[in-house]
């Protein structure tokens, strides 16, 4: 079976609903995931870590705080370093999420913090694969459009100030399931 780990952390709520949208994609794809919630910045990471070694692939996602990834996916990525010293994630598939208020935000540069991490680890990275938004065949930023801010290294998600029970909308829920699914479909072929 294949399994992928999906660690991020969420400090209202947001990023914990594109995660479980990602799980859900997972497990679309046949394969299982493994939800690895990162509470604080100080917590012990050496089980997650061990985690991710296990599993076939995984998937980053932090909100975007200040431009960024938020400090805690940070923590986790800095406690990895030992791992890199023995190149112990090489070749493994990875992929990332982030989510913030704004539909710039600098969101683009918190994803890639993500793919830097993954690269310098020596991880296979996978985009989104997902085209422009789209709503009925025409070009869309739509709610309910997939891909409606058109991010092609990761997904990105934007989510109101409201409560994570209606926001993010649906377009990008079923983008992070997209990613899910994707990246599980592509563990599968790679183990095999
Ligand atoms: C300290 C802090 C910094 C933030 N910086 C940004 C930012 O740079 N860009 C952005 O789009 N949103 C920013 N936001 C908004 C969050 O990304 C947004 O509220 C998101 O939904 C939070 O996700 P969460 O509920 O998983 O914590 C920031 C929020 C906080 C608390």
């Amino acid at each position: 079976m294949t399994t992928i780990a999906i660690v991020y952390h969420s400090g209202y709520g947001h990023t914990a609903v594109v995660a479980e949208a990602v799980a859900e994609g997972v497990t679309r794809a046949g394969a299982t995931p493994k939800l690895l919630k990162i509470e604080n910045a100080g917590q012990d990471f050496a089980a997650f870590i061990e985690e991710v070694t296990k599993a076939d692939a995984v998937i980053f996602g932090a909100p975007t705080y200040m431009g960024d990834i938020s400090a805690p996916l940070k923590a986790f990525f800095e406690a990895s370093a030992g791992t890199w010293m023995k190149q112990g994630w090489k070749d493994k598939i990875a992929a990332g999420f982030t989510n913030g208020l704004t539909f710039a935000g600098d969101k683009n540069h918190a994803l890639t913090s993500i793919f830097i991490l993954a690269m310098q680890h020596g991880m296979i990275w996978v985009g989104s694969g997902q085209a422009l938004g789209n709503v009925n065949g025409n070009t869309s930023a739509a709610p309910e459009a997939v891909n409606r801010m058109g991010y092609s290294i990761g997904v990105v998600t934007q989510s109101d100030n409201a409560g994570p029970d209606v926001t993010p909308p649906s377009g990008d829920r079923e983008s992070a399931r997209q990613l899910g699914e994707r990246v599980a479909k592509v563990a599968a072929k790679f183990a095999a």
